[in-house]
């Protein structure tokens, strides 16, 4: 049953090879948010398995972009707040930064120095874990302001890029995994 919905999700990821750059098979995830069913699914199977795995989760950060596509539904739905990892110089008040190389480019993420406080109990989210290098930036971001990551969490692993490697010790849940 399980395998049967990981299945529809599968459908709805369609590969583009050679985008942005050549050499690169991009996963595109629009067929699977066009989709109720599919989207919902995405959903359900990370609010579950949130609730079985961590007991106390304080707030979900979405990273900037595609992970605000699936936090803030996953926070609503755990009843818990979102908090925001954005690209640089998009928000305003004192804040935390941290440069990172990606699958293709180099970019830096900024999190609001009030965000979250010490000792706090973070999950992050994002679509998809690439070479690791956007979530490690995420995870010393929550660093920087003391939070505690629970887990990584992402809807699509491309594992032979070993991204969850990168990102000891915290750990990587996916919901699709790819060579
Ligand atoms: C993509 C993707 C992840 C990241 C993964 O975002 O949404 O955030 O790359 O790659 P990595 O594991 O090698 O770091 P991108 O930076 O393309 O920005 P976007 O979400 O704004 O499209
Ligand atoms: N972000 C980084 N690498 C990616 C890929 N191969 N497909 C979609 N998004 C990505």
């Amino acid at each position: 049953e399980l395998g049967a919905r990981r299945r529809l999700l599968e459908e709805r990821v369609r590969p583009f090879p050679d985008f942005p750059c050549p050499g690169v098979l991009f996963r595109d995830i629009t067929p699977l948010l066009k989709d109720p069913i599919a989207f919902r699914t995405v959903v359900d199977l990370l609010e579950a398995h949130l609730k079985a795995r961590y007991p106390q989760i304080d707030f979900i950060a979405g990273l900037d972009s595609r992970g605000f596509l699936f936090g803030p539904v996953l926070a609503q739905r755990l009843g818990i707040g979102c908090v925001l990892i954005r690209k640089k110089g998009k928000l305003p008040g004192p804040t935390e930064s941290v440069s990172y190389a990606l699958e293709y480019g180099q970019a830096e993420l900024e999190i609001q120095s009030d965000a979250v406080e010490p000792g706090e109990k973070v999950v992050l989210i994002d679509d998809l874990l690439a070479t690791g290098g956007t979530m490690c930036a995420a995870c010393e971001l929550m660093k920087k302001l003391k939070a505690e990551v629970l887990e990584c969490a992402v809807v699509i692993e491309l594992k032979s890029l070993k991204g969850a490697e990168k990102l000891k010790p915290f750990p990587v849940y996916s919901l699709l995994q790819y060579d």
